[in-house]
């Protein structure tokens, strides 16, 4: 949420910061703006509310020329406080110019500064919090013990702030130097060449270095093109974390789909592959960094799943495996629910946390509560070293590679499989799975990348499907079993991507209530469990099928192909390949995901950038 970047080097910082801004505009797109040094005393400051190609119109308009330098700054926000404006969009300066701040989070006190520096005199210009701190730095710079000197003037006033945030600052008079902190949202340095980048995440700089530094909790980097320098909010000397980017740039670029989704989509096999890779041993799963020993996960006497969104709907999936090969309780909650209802959780308690991101707020809570009541945290994470990994006791890594749509994809798919690593690792330390049978259902999950590969073949029908369905304000998703946390996902992804009322029930609920929602005509896109080994949840599934349809539905069935009986209660047929029982939404989620995108794209949309939303939620 909110993207930030910065550069000191030799080169102009207007180019570079806005083609860091446009990688990190997954993050936030209801403002862009940049700041721009002379060298010369002067900063210069572009902003405008929407999308990033609104900024760039504007830039165009006032002239690259007012805009060169070579130290920048740059944001893409998602609003937390005021509204979506020009006036409210970063960087914000302070009063009389100089300092400039672009920020990612919130500063929980800044009711409490702003009225302080509203008595001594400050006038505001925008409704953010952000602009407390700009302030602060400049009462400090100015005024202040530490006046005249622009790096202690910043800690200064980074040592009155509370709350989760990132904030750069750059100052007119101090040019080729950028200060920067971080507490609770990200913050990497790229290492450039007599450069340096600063940014949320790696993808804007990757086209410049493969060489980074990620930021630890409350520390303070102030770079300039030679150098970086860390410290703790005390200046006290400290440590980041070097580290080598391994992703290559086309990995974060489209590759010829017109969306990042659609490629994410197409990169499932991979992304499946990629995640198990390494997981099985001598017969036996391994974990990442085996800091949960057997002796821990046989201690284990009861599982919570945390996540939000679609990583919920993972965890949803991993109760039923978790719990069939287990025989350990689980609960699956959403992670902004969690710390508020008093969960009964101690030492013998696992919590898995899921987060594409690793910064979502409500589940980085929900790790925090579950640490302080002594619970052991797993968490299941596609970003390296993010705070929810760094603050778990242990951490198994999706290898899903970046995700930049904003609807998540292929991260689904991985988080289901390393959530069902985990369960098998539960089950062979607490042995109720012999080694030959771990090693058996891990290669059921291997072969599921052909699987999704055969799907990914065959989605031309759905394409047409779904575009002939987009005038619908309304389509509903119904499953049984691990159909059920497939259909809640299938109507998440058309609900963010397409605007479309969806809802995902579970089948046998209908006749409880939702039934009455049918009317003639209205689709329902059904996913059907396998026949075999599963025979009276299918017979009664194709009876929930014979009832909806005999009050007018549209049925759109997702069966296996030789499923005969689905077949005839379905006015459209899915096919998907035959896998085992838990296994199946690897393949069934997969229609959905580009049935959602189809009929987005059908509609208009931007299927990367859906209304309201960003990639990383890092507000509760
Ligand atoms: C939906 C989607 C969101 C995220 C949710 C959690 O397509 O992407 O629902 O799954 O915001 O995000 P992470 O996994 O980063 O914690």
């Amino acid at each position: 949420m909110c993207g930030i970047v910065g550069y000191v080097g030799q080169r102009d910082a207007l180019d570079i910061v806005i083609e860091a801004l446009r990688r990190m505009e997954y993050r936030g797109y209801d403002s862009a703006g940049v700041a721009i040094l002379d060298g010369h005393g002067h900063t210069a400051i572009e902003k405008k509310a929407g999308r990033l190609e609104n900024l760039d119109k504007q830039i165009a308009t006032v002239g690259r020329q007012s805009l060169a330098g070579t130290t920048g700054i740059g944001h893409t926000r998602w609003a937390t406080h005021g509204q979506p404006t020009d006036r409210n969009a970063h960087p914000h300066a302070g009063s009389d110019g100089s300092i400039a701040v672009v920020h990612n989070g919130i500063i929980e006190n800044y009711a409490v500064l702003r009225a302080e520096l509203e008595a001594s005199g400050v006038e505001f210009s925008s409704d953010t919090d952000t602009e407390t701190a700009v302030h602060l730095v400049e009462r400090e710079y100015t005024s202040g013990p530490t006046a005249g000197d622009f790096v202690a003037s910043a800690y200064a006033a980074l040592r009155r702030l509370e709350g989760a945030f990132t904030l750069v600052f750059t100052h007119s008079f101090h040019p080729g130097t950028i200060v920067a902190a971080r507490r609770s949202t990200p913050l990497v340095v790229g290492v450039g060449d007599g450069e340096m980048f600063l940014s949320s995440d790696v993808t804007a700089f990757i086209e410049h270095t493969r060489e980074a530094v990620e930021l630890g909790q409350d520390q303070v980097v102030v770079i300039t093109a030679d150098s970086y320098t860390i410290t703790d909010f005390d200046g006290q000397p400290s440590a980041g974390k070097p580290f080598h980017i391994d992703w290559d740039l086309a990995a974060a670029e489209k590759g010829g789909y017109d969306f990042f989704m659609l490629k994410e989509i197409a990169e499932q096999p991979a992304a499946l592959a990629d995640t198990l890779l390494g997981h099985l041993d001598g017969g036996r799963i391994v974990l990442d960094e085996q800091r949960l020993t057997d002796d821990d996960l046989r201690d284990v006497d009861k599982v919570f799943v945390v996540a939000c969104g679609t990583a919920y709907n993972a965890g949803l999936l991993a109760k039923y495996a978790i719990e069939h090969w287990t025989r350990l309780p689980v609960e699956v909650e959403l992670a902004s629910e969690f710390r508020y209802r008093d969960p009964v959780l101690d030492r013998s308690t696992l919590v898995v946390a899921i987060s594409q991101s690793g910064e979502t707020a409500d589940t980085l809570e929900a790790v925090r509560h579950a640490k302080g009541q002594k619970a052991r945290v797993l968490a299941i994470c596609n970003t390296n070293g993010a705070q929810i990994p760094r603050e778990s006791d242990a951490v198994l890594y999706t290898h899903a590679g970046p995700e930049i749509g904003v609807a998540s994809t292929k991260c689904f798919l991985a988080q289901i499989v390393a959530a069902y690593l985990v369960g098998l690792a539960l089950a062979q330390a607490r042995g109720t799975k012999y080694t030959d049978e771990v090693a058996r259902e891990f290669a059921a999950m291997e072969a599921m990348s052909d699987a999704v590969t055969e799907v990914l073949g065959t989605m031309e029908p759905v394409g047409e499907l779904a575009r002939s369905l987009a005038h619908h304000d309304t389509i509903l998703f119904i499953g049984r079993h691990v159909g059920y946390p497939v259909a809640l996902e299938g109507a998440l992804k058309l609900k963010e991507l397409a605007y479309i009322h969806a809802e995902g029930f579970a089948a046998g609920e209908l006749k409880h209530g939702p039934i009455a929602l049918i009317e003639d005509g209205l689709p329902v896109i059904i996913v059907m469990p396998s026949a075999d080994g599963r025979a009276i949840l299918h017979s009664k599934m194709v009876s929930n099928i014979r009832e909806i349809q005999a009050r007018g539905a549209r049925t759109i069935v997702i069966c296996e192909e030789d499923d005969l009986s689905a077949r005839s209660v379905a006015d459209h047929f899915i096919p998907i390949p035959k896998v085992p029982t838990l296994l199946q939404p690897l393949v069934s989620t997969v229609p959905l995901q580009v049935f959602a995108a189809t009929v987005a794209q059908e509609r208009g949309y931007d299927v990367d950038k859906p209304r309201n939303l960003a990639k990383s939620v890092t507000v509760e």
